[in-house]
């Protein structure tokens, strides 16, 4: 599939992030309190270009690889979060989804809006089965936002992943296509 993607909802739209974004990207992901249950938390404006040039895929759905999508506000065409996808099967069946919305952007639904339309877009488009989510038991948010969106808890890891200096505890989430298409 070419990279040009565009999703639209009712007020979103995704695009594959760019170098240009970085600006908009920095004033939210570096809040390291709203973004404390996150791996990567860029200290300087190099680190998202850094980001960008070599962490980000540049072709999506690429076995092994993240690709990110900025999440945009449709009337103004405003910068306010991303979502990453990890393509981590070899067998092309099962992705990880990773969800970042400016704080000023919280409580409006926005990331409900969009983590579904990417729901669809990797089942119908990208014919994915299984859609993971990997989040911090004090994630509250994270949580309800999942769960509101029909994911199941599969597994509490304890102490299984290391970030920002000290271990964490990992719950897994994740829905299968068949469930997806029963409520969607
Ligand atoms: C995870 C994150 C994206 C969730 O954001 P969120 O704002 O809670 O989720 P939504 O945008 O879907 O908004 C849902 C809330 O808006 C409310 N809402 C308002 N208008 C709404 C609408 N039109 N449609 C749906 N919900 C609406 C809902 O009732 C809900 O409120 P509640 O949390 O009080 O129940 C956000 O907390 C975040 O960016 N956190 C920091 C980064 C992070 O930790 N990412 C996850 C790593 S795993």
């Amino acid at each position: 599939m070419k990279n040009y993607i565009e999703i639209k909802t009712n007020r979103l739209v995704l695009r594959p992030v760019r170098l240009e974004n970085a600006d908009a990207i920095f004033k939210y992901r570096s809040d390291s309190i709203t973004n404390k249950f996150q791996g990567w938390i860029p200290k300087t404006i190099n680190d998202v270009y850094e980001f960008i040039k070599h962490r980000v895929a540049s072709e999506i759905d690429v076995v092994g690889t993240w690709f990110q999508f900025t999440i945009n506000l449709l009337e103004n065409n405003k910068l306010i979060g991303d979502v990453g996808i990890h393509f981590f099967d070899f067998d092309k069946q099962q992705v990880e989804i990773g969800f970042t919305l400016d704080k000023n952007q919280h409580g409006k639904g926005y990331a409900t809006e969009c983590v579904t339309a990417m729901i669809n877009f990797l089942i119908e488009k990208l014919n994915k089965r299984r859609i993971i989510a990997s989040i911090d038991p004090g994630n509250v948010n994270s949580i309800k936002l999942v769960e509101r969106l029909g994911f199941r808890k599969e597994a509490h890891f304890k102490e299984s992943i290391f970030a920002n200096g000290q271990w964490h505890d990992d719950l897994v989430y994740a829905i299968l296509k068949n469930e997806w298409m029963k409520n969607h």
